[in-house]
């Protein structure tokens, strides 16, 4: 079932594991990550960007697609349906199309901007029970058309964003949307430990996809409870598309032409990656 987001991300923080944040682009995507949740019996978040919200007919039709599969699947685990990097106007879109969550992604504005929008937000979203998320510093490299300079994150910031009644926080801590530079430096340990210090709201990672696995566990114990993954999915979903056409599945052979076939074992890859990254993240199953 759909629910809100601040209670299973609370209970995560406080239980030192995370959740998963995985990103749609359409029904295919959608079904896989339920599926992967359900199997693994664990709360799950569904996050569309705006980028894919547009592809996708708008944030109305992801909400009522989300929620009709949903139904359609028989998902007994928590949902929440949630803007991934929204402007003001997305957010404030994805609030009146009933999404669960919304990230307000306010780094590219002045920080008394991003801060005073970020205050609009939560004051429109949480009357409906919507939880928000907001971004402090910002996250390297670019996510459909979402640009950031990797600018660390400021405590002093960090707090006063957190003092706007936000559910989440989102610091930029070295982390990179898209694959991973090999010069990469890794994640800024201290600054995540001075920034869970000092605000006790769920920490999100962005950029989840590409960091080694214990520099993920560690930031997990260290407070991060919300673990945002896209292009993870999308190789996977690529890379056995690419096989089954390489297998031979071309326009000449109806496996290889017949959509439901030709978008099966990317589907398929798809829910393999959710469930393997659920099983190292140890999110909590629901009792
Ligand atoms: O907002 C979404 C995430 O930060 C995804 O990042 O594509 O590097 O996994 P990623
Ligand atoms: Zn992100």
């Amino acid at each position: 079932s759909l629910v809100h987001g601040t209670e299973i991300f609370q209970a995560a923080r406080a239980g030192h594991y995370a959740v998963g944040a995985f990103n749609t682009n359409n029904l295919e995507w959608t079904r896989a990550i339920l599926a992967g949740a359900q199997e693994k019996n664990v709360p799950v978040l569904i996050q569309t960007s705006m980028g894919a919200a547009k592809y996708m007919g708008g944030y109305e039709l992801c909400q009522q697609l989300v929620e009709a599969t949903i139904k359609s699947m028989d998902i007994t685990v928590p949902v929440i349906m949630h803007l991934d990097h929204g402007n003001y106007e997305a957010a404030k879109a994805a609030i009146a199309a009933g999404y669960n969550s919304v990230m307000f992604d306010g780094h590219d504005l002045p920080f008394d901007e991003n801060l005073a929008k970020t205050k609009e937000i939560v004051a429109l979203a949480h009357p409906k029970g919507i939880s928000v998320e907001a971004e402090v510093g910002s996250i390297g490299g670019e996510e459909d058309g979402v640009i950031g300079e990797g600018e660390l994150a400021s405590v002093a910031e960090a707090k006063q964003l957190a003092a706007t009644g936000i559910d989440f926080l989102a610091a930029g801590i070295g982390n990179i949307h898209g694959v991973y530079p090999a010069n990469w430096k890794g994640l800024n340990f201290k600054r995540l430990q001075e920034i869970a210090d000092a605000v006790s709201l769920p920490l999100v990672l962005h950029g989840g996809s590409g960091i080694p696995q214990d520099q993920v566990e560690k930031a997990i114990s260290m407070g991060i409870a919300k673990l945002n993954i896209n292009t993870e999915c999308q190789i996977s979903f690529a890379k056995a598309t690419r096989k089954y056409i390489e297998e031979g599945h071309d326009q000449n052979d109806v496996k290889g032409f017949d959509p439901r076939k030709l978008l099966a074992p990317g589907t398929k890859a798809i829910q393999d990656t959710v469930e393997e990254i659920i099983g190292w993240m140890g999110t909590k199953p629901v009792k």
